[in-house]
């Protein structure tokens, strides 16, 4: 087991450099691939440290070349780089450029490829399998760029995508990860915590994105992260958003604008309850639960008197709400 995971590992970065190359310094890949980056204005140390690489729009030039080279079959196929056909090995990501996906030590553990043309028939990314080395639910991606300005800046921003991560790298930010789509777990944020107790989430300014936004602020309130959040104004994601203003500009309005999430909680609620007294009634129970969900006492106590004031209840009222909640949890 364990030399499988190694051996798919070997593969991995085999496939990696691979297709760098072909993205470089393929005619192919300079026309498409690089031409595609470019117009989305990544630049080339940019493209270059994150190690993108393009797949060749052929049925499988990348899995002849590996079988060639020597690799086995077998990894190629358990890795998901290569797709076991009757007619013969086909390549998992033909025709798109690739963001390899890499653990916090650097090596590739997977990859994302982002099709380039728009079609509504086929995935915008598809992602490597879940395998012996890739785990979705464990990894974040730009966890191994993002670990030294992590403990430098004792904070992290999470994003939703892969180009976020590398549009905030381009305007200096380096301490950004990003859980690529799916709803945060608990082993993700045990991951940053290895680095920061900080978080802000700055997930995209669309339904589903504030929606994600909730999920995931009480799932690192339990893990004892301090979280703020970022709301982006509506149909921006940190790439797009980011690509609007300079460096210095960028970090100065995330200062500025992420909140505490208990005022990000309110106010998004707030507006949807507006004089509605159940309405309001509901909403301060969501927000106790969250509350409730702390587990250190002085933390919880901080945010109680916050609440308090925002919403205009009594403090009291707040810790009966907390302990009977409390009480059903233990
Ligand atoms: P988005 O739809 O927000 O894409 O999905 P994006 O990151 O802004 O990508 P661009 O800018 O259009 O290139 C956020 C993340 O969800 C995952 C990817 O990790 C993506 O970065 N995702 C999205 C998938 O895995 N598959 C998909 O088909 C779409
Ligand atoms: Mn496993
Ligand atoms: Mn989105
Ligand atoms: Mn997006
Ligand atoms: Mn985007």
């Amino acid at each position: 087991r364990k030399n499988d995971r190694e051996s798919m590992m070997i593969v991995n970065s085999f496939a990696q450099k691979y297709f760098s190359e072909k993205l470089l310094q393929s005619e192919e890949g300079m026309a498409v691939g690089m031409s595609y980056l470019r117009e989305r204005g990544f630049r080339e140390d940019i493209i270059k440290k994150f190690q993108l690489g393009f797949c060749l729009d052929s049925w499988n030039a990348f899995s002849e070349q590996a079988i060639q080279s020597g690799y086995k079959k077998q990894f190629l196929v358990q890795t998901g780089l290569s797709i076991d056909k009757e007619k013969g090995l086909i390549d998992r990501f033909k025709g798109r450029v690739l963001f390899p996906i890499h653990g916090i030590a650097g090596r590739t553990l997977g990859f994302g490829g982002r099709i380039l043309k728009k079609d509504p028939k086929a995935a915008k990314y598809l992602n490597s399998p879940e395998s012996e080395v890739y785990h979705k639910s464990r990894i974040l991606y730009g966890i191994y760029q993002a670990k030294k300005s992590m403990v430098q800046n004792d904070k992290c921003y999470l994003v939703e995508g892969y180009t976020d991560v590398l549009s905030f790298h381009q305007a200096g930010i380096e301490n950004v990860v990003a859980s690529s789509g799916t709803a945060l777990t608990a082993d993700q944020i045990r991951l940053v915590k290895r680095f920061t107790n900080n978080m802000t989430i700055i997930y995209d300014g669309d339904p589903a994105g504030i929606k994600a936004s909730l999920r995931g602020i009480d799932l690192v309130l339990e893990q004892e992260l301090n979280v703020k959040v970022l709301l982006l104004p509506e149909g921006e994601d940190p790439d797009s958003f980011s690509r609007t203003m300079g460096a210095t500009e960028l970090s100065q309005y995330i200062e500025k604008n992420e909140t505490d999430f208990i005022v990000f909680k309110t106010n998004l609620l707030l507006a949807d309850a507006k004089n509605d007294p159940v309405k309001r009634a509901n909403l301060i129970i969501d927000i106790v639960r969250s509350i409730a969900i702390i587990p250190d006492n002085i933390i919880r106590s901080v945010y109680v008197k916050e609440c308090s004031s925002i919403l205009n209840v009594d403090e009291r009222v707040l810790y009966t709400e907390i302990n009977k909640i409390k009480g059903r949890l233990q």
